[in-house]
């Protein structure tokens, strides 16, 4: 490997997304990654994840930014905006776990994600990610979106349709749902900026806004972006007529858990993304692409790659099947490589890639902040009974 595609990675956050990330740089080949760092506030943690992975364990976020050349931030949604500043102010490029960014409250114990304005929060949401944008025009560095169904080899396959054939995306449609988030930091809005909509339907959505992006840039050169968005949500586990048989995680305290996001496409075509935390059988995401001259359903979890009967759910006690899968008894859809089909290791390559060789980002800054927009567009429009909200 050339010298010049060596490239220094920190790692802030030691929890879950912090543990793929770093399984995800150790198959990067695009570019020679060293990891110099981790930092997260609790010494105990951050000692022992970087103590089981070999790396060094920083004492401060300064320390590890000064370490490296591209700050991972894994760290729940409401740190982002202060840890990509301070990096890129330090001419650091970021790699943002999604949600980019968001409105987290207004630090009062009392807040209640069921009843704040939500105009002032679509206002607030927007406002930290300029924060984040000004950083990045005055830095020297730039930011990836961490958005891996962008990577999604499905996701990836489908922009090559779209960029060869010249395709017209006329609609789509797609969801991420499961039976409830394992984050104990998910399920308050002051945490987590949001439910359903927020945490689960970014994925899609962000996908279906980058592929109107690969449409425009194929055929005029320019990203094809949203221009408005209308939205219903419920809170369903958390009603008096749910039922509980103890499928489905309850303890949300002032979030949806259900989402249904309109977005209109500045050509007149749009998207429908559905997210919720009520679906049983494991997790659910996909995309279908309806277009002018094809059409495509990208599978990414769950998929005919393999597929298994198992008539003990017992035999299976020590095997891993697919995310959030309730049992492994009957058949199911083993996910073979499941990081692989959704996109983690490709996301890593494509932007260590990006950075190493200076060439544009497939998910950047602009993408995310569309998603954003999106996201607290509908919930200003949940809030009105679905009305059209124009961004
Ligand atoms: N792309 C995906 O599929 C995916 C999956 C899970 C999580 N995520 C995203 O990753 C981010 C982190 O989620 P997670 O599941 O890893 O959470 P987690 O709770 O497992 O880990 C969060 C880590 O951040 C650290 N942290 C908290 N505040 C900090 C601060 N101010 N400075 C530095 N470190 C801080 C914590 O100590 C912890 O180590 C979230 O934005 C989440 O939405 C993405």
């Amino acid at each position: 490997m050339n010298d010049k595609h060596h490239i220094r990675a920190g790692i802030v956050g030691s929890g879950f997304s912090a543990a793929f990330h770093v399984e995800a740089l150790n198959r990067v080949y695009e570019a020679h990654v060293e990891i110099t760092g981790v930092y997260s506030p609790n010494a105990e943690n951050r000692k022992a994840f970087a103590a089981e992975r070999g790396l060094y364990a920083c004492t401060s976020l300064d320390e590890l930014i000064s370490l490296c050349d591209v700050v991972h931030v894994c760290t729940p949604p409401a740190t982002h905006e202060e840890i990509a500043v301070a990096a890129l102010a330090m001419g650091r490029h970021c790699i943002i776990e999604k949600p980019f960014t968001g409105y987290f409250g207004d630090g009062a114990k009392s807040f209640d994600g069921r009843t704040f304005d939500r105009a002032s929060a679509l206002k607030e949401a927007m406002e930290s990610v300029e924060r984040i944008l000004e950083a990045e025009r005055e830095s020297s560095a730039s930011i990836a979106y961490a958005e891996n169904w962008v990577f999604a080899p499905a996701i990836q396959k489908e922009r090559e349709l779209l960029e060869k054939t010249g395709a017209q995306v006329l609609w789509m449609h797609g969801e991420e749902s499961h039976s409830g988030s394992h984050a104990e930091y998910y399920g308050k809005w002051s945490h987590s900026g949001g439910g359903s909509i927020m945490g689960k339907g970014v994925h899609p959505l962000t996908a279906a806004l980058y592929l109107k992006k690969v449409e425009g840039r194929a055929r005029e050169g320019k990203a094809i972006r949203p221009v408005a968005v209308s939205a219903r949500t419920h809170a369903v586990t958390t009603s008096d007529w749910y039922r509980d048989e103890g499928h489905l995680r309850t303890s949300y305290t002032d979030i949806e858990d259900f989402g249904a996001v309109h977005v209109e496409f500045s050509d007149g075509s749009f998207a429908d993304i559905f997210a919720s935390e009520l679906a049983l059988g494991g997790v659910h995401n996909w995309l279908e692409v309806c277009a002018n001259n094809h059409r495509t359903l990208c599978s990414i979890n769950p998929n005919t790659a393999m597929q298994t009967y198992n008539p003990k759910d017992e035999n299976f006690k020590d095997i891993y099947v697919v995310e959030k899968i309730g049992t492994k008894q009957g058949w199911s859809c083993i996910s073979p490589d499941e990081d692989w089909f959704t996109g983690y290791q490709h996301e890593m390559n494509f932007v260590y890639r990006s950075f190493t060789r200076a060439e544009p980002l497939e998910s950047d800054s602009q993408l995310a902040a569309d998603t954003i927009a999106v996201v607290y567009g509908a919930y200003l429009s949940a809030s009105q009974e679905g009305k059209v909200v124009r961004l």
